[in-house]
């Protein structure tokens, strides 16, 4: 993999991602291939194969939402929200992949080095999953 710069934006990018395919709030790339960047920069360093966590996410950019591990898939922690699964096309509040990144406190996605939500992330996650169909398409 290239390697990641730090962007005055907060964000780590990865020099890949950025040549030649979607930056996260660019301009080129479908709202898809952009919010598989902000995934792949902000959340697959530990969410792929041996990545480290107990959760079996797989959020890299070239990984086929198929075999991301969200799509209607239950989640382990629903946050307590009735219905919520990693994904569930149409319904962010309901998509605990929104939630986490969302919000900060105990169960806040990235874990570590953060403590303001991006909200400029949650909002391209709300559009991305407010427009999917029933196969997260
Ligand atoms: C530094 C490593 C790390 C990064 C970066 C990270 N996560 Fe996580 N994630 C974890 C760990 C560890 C867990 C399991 C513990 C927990 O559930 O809080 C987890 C759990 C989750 C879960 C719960 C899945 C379930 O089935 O309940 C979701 C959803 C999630 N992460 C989404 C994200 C998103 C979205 C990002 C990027 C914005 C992200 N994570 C970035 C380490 C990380």
């Amino acid at each position: 993999m290239a390697a990641a710069r730090y962007k005055d934006e907060g964000a780590f990018v990865d020099e890949a991602l950025c040549d030649g395919e979607a930056y996260p709030f660019g301009a080129a790339g479908t709202l898809d291939q952009r919010v598989r960047a902000y995934l792949h920069i902000n959340c697959s360093q530990c969410h792929r194969p041996g990545g480290g966590t107990p959760v079996n996410l797989d959020l890299r950019y070239q990984t086929l939402m198929s075999a991301t591990n969200t799509c209607n898939v239950a989640a382990v922690d629903d946050l307590g929200v009735s219905g919520a699964k990693r994904v569930v096309p149409g319904d962010p509040g309901g998509s605990v992949l929104y939630l986490r990144m969302s919000q900060r406190g105990a169960k806040q996605m990235p874990p570590i080095a953060t403590n303001i939500a991006d909200a400029a992330g949650a909002a391209l996650l709300t559009s991305w999953i407010a427009a999917m169909d029933a196969s997260c398409q």
